[in-house]
């Protein structure tokens, strides 16, 4: 699926209208990883370095469909604020005031003058009389960031009159949003359709994107090695078996593996597990021809807590506890496997890494996937959501070849090979 890039259009003095997926983790007001932002930063960028006014949207978490200010994107539009003005450092070499070829921007944002700074603003709401005074006030090379599209319950209903009034702000549209790919929500779809016989294309977020995740389905490198893992079978069903046909072997951990056990009979005690899943548990696992590797041991205890007490078993799991990680034997053979794989897509946790005693099954993949990287010359993947948190939390994101900003976005393209959204893009 070749597509046109935000470089292959003119963007000079247009209103570049571009879906952006800002939906960042926040703890008390403060962003507490900024992977979203900074990945789209490319894009923006080239946009504004060529004299585009860039008006950005997106979404932030799920708020009911009417603004709440814990999901407001004010931090993100003072986060915004900095990076722009950071990546814009260019000494300003004639002491005059900013132009839009060359932006004068000054290294540290607090001694720019507004003169010298990419003006970031940010209006508070996303639609009406305001924002499109705003939108029409932006200078050659501004940034107007719009607040939260999902304050409007037209935003996830895709109502033409909500994408009507989002449309009206663009004369270009650019989608980067990958972690939103996957919705048909009025910003990601409605408002492409309307803009049709305008440029509509993507960013250079969502390219890279594509290429990993395409490559890796269409064109990998074999042994081609899917890991997954996470609490929910249901979550991976098509995942798996979509994998199933394309990779060479499944490693499963995390709770998801329970739900298999079932499926062979074997006892959980009191594990996570999807009882209405198990009979196709059980269908993978036959279609699977030796495919799926399922823990052989696992750390288990009879509470999910920092200082709980742990025990190791193989095989059943007594009738008071719980498995909470893969064990040590299990780790040791997902290694060996990780460690032969040229190509390696991983999704899921091994296990609930965010408390300790339960932390070392994803820690040791981690480390295995980026060995593999680096001793194996694999193309290493990491789907988003947990999986690319625990990458992070561990310092690895560099050591492995993609860190995917989508969750549920990089699980729907792995099944699916495409998107509805980006289909209708140029
Ligand atoms: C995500 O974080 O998965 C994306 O931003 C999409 O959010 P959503 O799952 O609330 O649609
Ligand atoms: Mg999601």
């Amino acid at each position: 699926m070749a597509k046109k890039t935000v470089a292959d259009i003119d963007v000079k003095g247009k209103r570049v209208l571009m879906r952006v997926d800002f939906n960042v983790p926040l703890e008390d007001g403060k962003i507490t990883d900024d992977r979203r932002i900074v990945q789209a930063m490319p894009t923006i960028k080239s946009v504004i370095e060529r004299g585009g006014r860039l008006i950005l949207m997106s979404h932030l978490g799920r708020p009911k469909g009417g603004p709440e200010a814990k999901y407001s994107l004010k931090p993100v539009a003072q986060r915004l604020a900095q990076l722009v003005n950071q990546c814009h450092a260019v000494p300003n070499p004639d002491g005059e005031g900013r132009n839009t070829t060359d932006l004068h921007i000054t290294k540290d944002p607090a001694e720019a003058t507004a003169d010298t700074m990419a003006a970031v603003r940010f209006v508070e709401n996303c639609v009406g009389p305001e924002v499109e005074k705003a939108a029409n006030e932006l200078r050659d090379g501004d940034v107007l960031l719009l607040e939260n599209l999902r304050f409007h319950k037209g935003e996830e209903k895709n109502e033409p009159q909500f994408a009507q009034q989002l449309a009206k702000l663009g004369d270009v549209y650019v989608n980067d949003a990958f972690g939103t790919a996957h919705r048909e929500h009025a910003s990601t779809f409605g408002v492409p359709q309307l803009l049709q016989g305008k440029p509509r294309v993507i960013g250079f977020l969502i390219q890279k994107e594509l290429k990993f995740l395409g490559d890796a389905i269409t064109t990998p490198q074999r042994p081609f090695v899917a890991i997954l893992g996470g609490a929910k079978v249901s979550d991976k069903i098509n995942v798996i078996g979509q994998l199933l046909g394309k990779a060479d072997l499944l490693l499963i951990g995390g709770a998801m593996a329970y739900t298999f056990f079932l499926g062979q009979n074997k006892q959980v005690g009191k594990s996570l597990v999807e009882r209405d899943k198990v009979d196709l548990a059980r269908e993978l696992l036959g279609k699977a021809k030796g495919k799926i590797r399922l823990p052989i041991d696992n750390v288990i205890s009879n509470e999910m807590t920092d200082t709980a007490k742990t025990s190791i078993v193989e095989g059943n799991i007594p009738a008071d506890m719980e498995g909470f990680d893969i064990g040590p034997k299990t780790r040791e053979l997902y290694k060996a496997e990780i460690a032969k794989a040229k190509t390696v897509v991983w999704n899921g946790p091994m296990g609930v890494f965010e408390k300790k005693p339960f932390a070392e099954g994803t820690r040791a993949v981690a480390h295995a996937v980026a060995d593999a990287t680096k001793n194996n010359g694999a193309v290493t993947i990491i789907g988003g959501g947990d999986s690319a948190a625990a990458v992070e939390q561990m310092h690895l994101a560099e050591a492995v070849s993609h860190v995917s900003t989508g969750g549920g976005a990089s699980l729907e393209f792995l099944e699916n090979g495409h998107f509805s959204t980006l289909d209708i893009l140029d």
